[in-house]
């Protein structure tokens, strides 16, 4: 939908082609013309169009947007722009140490300065794995140019033996059965490998599908574009789209905080519901949100959320991969299910290209109704997160669509009154001293045990490690009992369905309630009331509280980097969107 220009003079201009200050206008353009580019591509007003490059060696889902780019550049070329590729941090959610999520503000700073100061019009953000999403959104919602983001997609299905393999959960899956003897080293590593069957990013509703989607729920892909697997020709051909769209979207002046509003904030929530999406989701949203200055908490997840039920049949919580998710219509198709009974909070919301959600997801049809399910039929009732509180932590997230009936008649205390459980905790101090614990007998973890992660928040474990969804001890797996709760100030893989309370805000670190508890300390859990607590007496919380201060606080391991220092002193707890504290006050920041 090209309009009509709405800006005099484009932001690239005052770098390029600014009359009163010769000198130095020639000293910005002369480098940019010697590698064949003319006068006539950066002075005469065609926009310049940045390509925030994520793909690289070290960041294997992303890598084929080193391919993608390509048509990228076509699009932006015949829409009359002009290219300008440029490398992000990388940030391989598989491969970082210690955990991926560490660099997703580190990735969000840099992008941030390149798009502050460089004679950028327009900007396309190339997305995929985990945190890339989020750390390019937030970047783009603080810079505030026009964007558009262009998934990479998804792996194709992986298949092992006739059946399904998907990404992440598969290691859950296959990492039980090596503790339990039924498999070995090599067979374990063969089934992992199938999983991965070729470029893109995870195939299972993990937390990268969950961000790709939600991307395109907040209005910021074009239609259609979340779910393409990554070597289909439709990913070309998408690509190519995204990079005309965002030339014209230079033209009508359409940024960020046109479209993520409050607005699309609730619809991505509902969406999210109705996929199935990752308990990752809430902080990088919220992050995102903060850096637009639209107000969004963990209360609003479940209060637009909690209720909308689970349409989307993937991996982990159902049977399928993304490939089958891309054939049954992809997000436009779930959100066509959640309008017809009414569950769109938004339709009007205005997406990247110039139409709202509601125009362009009406007529997109539901190709398999049992990869996505209709309102009348879910796969689960309420599907969203609840938003606990208690003197544990002021917020952290649950997904009480997977509590089991295993969980229930193990936990349930009364009957009367079945959304209260109770268990006697067990407490690991980070992921090593789980791993070190966890199958000693002399623990005393049964299955009436709740397992408890402190220690790997966003400060204590920088970055906040994905380490919450514990297994069993291997001698309980053995006799049948598959998972047990767990609670934690870190986070989950959104490939794992353990029925997890996560991201529990403050942590352990920075004196949360979690710090207090002890091992064998009974914790009740009640759903209906939104609560999570130690049962022990004010008077003896106090009395650990000044034991706990009079010893330094809660100890967690050193800093290893200059950046893990920098991070931990200047970072947020999950609730808040674990954003750095000093950034969220710069917004807008290209027209300020
Ligand atoms: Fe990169 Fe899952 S590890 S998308
Ligand atoms: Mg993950």
């Amino acid at each position: 939908m090209a309009g009509a220009p709405t800006r005099k003079k484009l932001r690239s201009q005052e770098w390029f082609d600014n009359p009163d200050n010769p000198g130095m206008t020639a000293l910005y353009l002369e480098r940019y013309l010697n590698f064949g580019l003319t006068r006539e591509e950066l002075q005469s007003g065609k926009p310049l169009i940045g390509i925030a490059q994520t793909g690289s060696d070290l960041s294997p889902c992303n890598r084929h947007h080193l391919q993608l780019a390509k048509r990228i550049r076509a699009g932006i070329e015949a829409a009359g722009g002009v290219p300008f590729e440029f490398p992000c941090h990388p940030i391989q959610e598989t491969g970082k140490r210690p955990t991926a999520s560490l660099d997703r503000n580190l990735a969000y700073l840099s992008l941030v300065e390149v798009l502050y100061g460089y004679p950028l019009d327009g900007v396309v953000l190339t997305i995929g794995c985990d945190k890339t999403t989020p750390a390019l959104l937030m970047a783009a919602a603080t810079v505030n140019i026009p964007a558009i983001a262009l998934s990479v997609g998804p792996m194709l299905n992986g298949w092992h033996k006739g059946k399904r393999t998907g990404s992440g959960t598969i290691v859950w899956e296959s990492r039980q059965r090596l503790s339990a003897g039924e498999i070995d080293y090599d067979e374990f590593m063969e089934i992992v490998a199938s999983s991965a069957p070729s470029t893109g990013y995870c195939n299972t509703m993990g937390t990268a599908t969950t961000m790709n989607s939600l991307a395109e729920a907040l209005g910021m892909q074009l239609p259609g574009s979340a779910a393409i697997p990554a070597p289909y020709r439709e990913r070309g051909q998408i690509s190519y789209e995204t990079g005309k769209r965002i030339v014209e979207m230079v033209h009508e002046d359409l940024k960020p905080s046109d479209i993520m509003t409050r607005e699309a904030f609730e619809n991505a929530i509902v969406v999210n519901s109705a996929i199935g999406g990752s308990t990752n989701a809430p902080i990088h949203l919220n992050a995102i949100a903060r850096h637009l200055g639209v107000p969004l908490d963990n209360d609003d997840w479940q209060k637009v959320g909690h209720k909308i039920p689970l349409l989307v049949n993937l991996q982990p919580a159902g049977e399928y991969l993304g490939e089958d998710y891309h054939h049954a219509g992809g997000v436009p198709a779930v959100v066509a299910e959640l309008m017809k009974a009414g569950l769109l909070p938004h339709p009007d919301a205005v997406t990247v290209n110039g139409r709202s959600m509601g125009e362009n997801c009406a007529g997109a049809v539901n190709e398999n109704h049992d990869v996505i399910r209709t309102v009348a039929e879910p796969l689960k009732k309420e599907a969203g997160f609840i938003n606990l509180k208690g003197n544990l932590f002021d917020s952290a997230i649950m997904k009480t669509s997977v509590i089991s009936e295993e969980f229930r008649d193990r936990y349930l205390m009364n009957p009367a009154d079945p959304d209260a459980f109770e268990g006697k905790a067990a407490v690991f101090d980070g992921p090593e001293d789980y791993h070190a614990r966890i199958d000693d007998p002399a623990e005393g973890i049964d299955e009436h045990t709740i397992l408890f992660m402190r220690g790997a928040g966003p400060v204590g474990y920088p970055g906040g490690a994905e380490v919450v969804n514990m297994q069993p001890p291997a001698y309980l797996i053995k006799k049948g009992v598959h998972s047990l709760p767990c609670i934690g100030d870190g986070r989950q893989s959104g490939t794992s369905g353990t029925p997890s309370i996560l991201n529990a805000s403050p942590e352990a670190a920075v004196g949360g309630g979690l710090a207090l508890l002890k091992t064998g300390d009974r914790v009740r859990i009640d759903l209906k009331k939104g609560t999570a607590d130690i049962l022990i007496s004010d008077e003896e919380l106090a009395r650990r509280r000044v034991a706990l201060n009079g010893n330094g606080g809660y100890h967690y391991p050193k800093h290893q980097t200059p950046w893990q220092e920098i991070q931990r002193a200047m970072v947020d707890q999950f609730d808040q969107g674990m954003v750095l504290k000093p950034a969220v006050k710069y917004q807008d920041v290209a027209h300020t």
